[in-house]
């Protein structure tokens, strides 16, 4: 198994793995940012009180090390200014295919920041974890988030899965899948191994 390494930058960001006490700044992050998260992210209907952001980050450094999930915060560079949560997610090893999920802090939206970190993640996993596919699912209604995926070249997959799951109302949503894969890897034999 080799080593995932816990950071990375981009132009304006340090991009890194969560690590104990992370969570008050998470706090305050999501609290700021709850009116533009709550129609999104099923987690953020309810405010985390900070001992519960603490728990959070800790269950993710730990899903970090077993490398289950890849959660990893954004920084800007050169300070402790958190600017929002991103992460490779839903993780299979086999044919290495990640998730990338996002979300702005809301006095740092309209920057770019997330398009630059998902680009950056994007080629992270490529680079770094010889990704096969890497995948931006969205309720079809999201249309900041889909703008981030069309704006990389990431692009919308085939149909869009109707009634995939429930939206934060519990009302059925629509899901579209946008993706982004390696050609030269198809042919190749998979190596099943985490890392
Ligand atoms: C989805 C979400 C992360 C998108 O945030 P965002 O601020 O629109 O995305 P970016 O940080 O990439 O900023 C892009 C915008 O900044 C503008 N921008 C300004 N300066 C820029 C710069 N230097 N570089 C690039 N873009 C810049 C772009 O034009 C773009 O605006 P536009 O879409 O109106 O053209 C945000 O809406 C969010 O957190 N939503 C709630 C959670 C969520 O839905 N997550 C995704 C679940 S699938």
């Amino acid at each position: 198994m080799y080593s995932i390494p816990e950071s990375f930058e981009s132009k304006r960001l340090l991009i890194r793995a969560p690590i104990w006490n992370d969570g008050i700044k998470v706090n305050e992050a999501v609290k700021e940012s709850k009116e533009e998260l709550r129609p999104w992210m099923p987690w953020a209907k309810n405010i985390p009180t900070v001992e519960e952001s603490e728990v959070s980050i800790r269950r993710s450094r730990l899903q970090f090390l077993e490398r289950s999930d890849l959660r990893l915060l954004l920084f800007l560079k050169g300070t402790d200014e958190l600017v929002g949560s991103s992460g490779l997610l839903r993780i299979d090893w086999q044919a290495r295919k990640f998730e990338i999920g996002y979300w702005v802090r809301t006095s740092y939206a309209n920057q770019g920041y997330i398009t630059e970190e998902v680009e950056a993640i994007s080629s992270f996993a490529i680079n770094e974890l010889q990704a096969n596919r890497i995948e931006i699912r969205c309720d079809d209604r999201n249309e900041r988030s889909a703008r981030v995926a069309e704006r990389l070249g990431i692009s919308l997959e085939g149909t869009t899965l109707r009634n995939e799951k429930c939206d934060v109302d519990g009302s059925l949503r629509n899901t579209m899948i946008f993706s982004k894969f390696e050609e030269w890897n198809f042919s190749k034999t998979v190596d099943s191994t985490n890392g």
